[in-house]
């Protein structure tokens, strides 16, 4: 039996991703923004072995959640899922002067690998808009360009490809590896989306303890369990320390 953190579990492909690994008998910590999405989540997930709370948009509650999870003692897996869509209309501005979409998306799988206690395997939720994501890392919390929600969503998911790369990269011993779910029906996705909802929660669930050779891989980005085509500038090691180093000058905390 694993020990499995997943975030941003209370709907979606986190709560399903948190459900199958219950049902295989693993004991899963799922993580709501409030007590009353925390209510809601155990009602969805009874056999859950707890639930953290907090809003991931800003760096206190980021560090809040960690401590909370590191209080439940150290996890085997975290799946890093919390993410916001591409709709919002206009740039959202967070307590600490961040893009709120990046904060969720980028900064908080960040601060949480770097506090909380090793796990063995750490997972990321990235999409295939990832590939239209801009490379250059200028502009990062989009204060000089005018806002478009989509292109800044496929942005945050380049950088989850960067992150989990880099930390592949800088801890050897952990299996770092992002996802692709396709584009699935969640409420981010929305009801036309043309990809299978079951599939779409399956790879980071196997990821996080199968002990097939395919999934005690690091460094990799998966689609439906095989590796799937990614931005050739995700594996420069150069643009990884770029983005690791923001994440630290902005937040204060960093990747030991
Ligand atoms: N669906 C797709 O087609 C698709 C495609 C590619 C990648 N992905 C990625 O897959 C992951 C999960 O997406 P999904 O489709 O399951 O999305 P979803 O249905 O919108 O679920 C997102 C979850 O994250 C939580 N969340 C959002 N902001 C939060 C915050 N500030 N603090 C705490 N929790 C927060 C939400 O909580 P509430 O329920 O309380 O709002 C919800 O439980 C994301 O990283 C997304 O980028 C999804």
């Amino acid at each position: 039996m694993a020990r499995v953190f997943v975030t941003g579990s209370a709907d979606g492909l986190g709560l399903m991703a948190g459900r199958l690994l219950a049902e295989q008998g693993h004991a899963v910590v799922l993580h709501a923004r409030s007590d009353a999405r925390a209510e809601d989540t155990r009602e969805a997930l009874p056999d859950a072995a707890g639930v953290v709370v907090g809003d991931l948009s800003t760096v206190a509650a980021m560090r809040d959640v960690a401590d909370q999870a590191n209080g439940q003692g150290r996890f085997d897996a975290v799946i890093h899922n919390v993410g916001l869509g591409d709709r919002e209309r206009h740039r959202v501005e967070t307590a600490d002067g961040l893009s709120q979409m990046w904060a969720v998306n980028v900064l908080a799988p960040y601060v949480l690998t770097a506090l909380m206690h090793k796990p063995d395997r750490l997972i990321y939720l990235s999409s295939g808009m990832h590939l239209s994501g801009d490379p250059s890392l200028d502009d990062l919390q989009w204060s000089e360009r005018r806002w478009n929600g989509s292109q800044a969503y496929s942005d945050t998911k380049l950088y989850d490809l960067l992150l989990t790369f880099g930390v592949a990269r800088r801890w050897p011993g952990v299996l770092s590896n992002a996802v692709s779910p396709g584009w699935v029906p969640t409420r981010m996705g929305g009801r036309g989306a043309p990809d299978d909802l079951a599939e779409g929660a399956l790879t980071q669930a196997w990821l996080a303890v199968s002990d097939d050779p395919g999934a005690r891989v690091t460094g990799g980005y998966l689609y439906h369990q095989q590796p799937a085509d990614e931005h050739p500038a995700a594996r420069d090691p150069e643009l990884q320390d770029r983005l690791l180093d923001h994440c630290e000058a902005v937040s204060g905390v960093a990747l030991a």
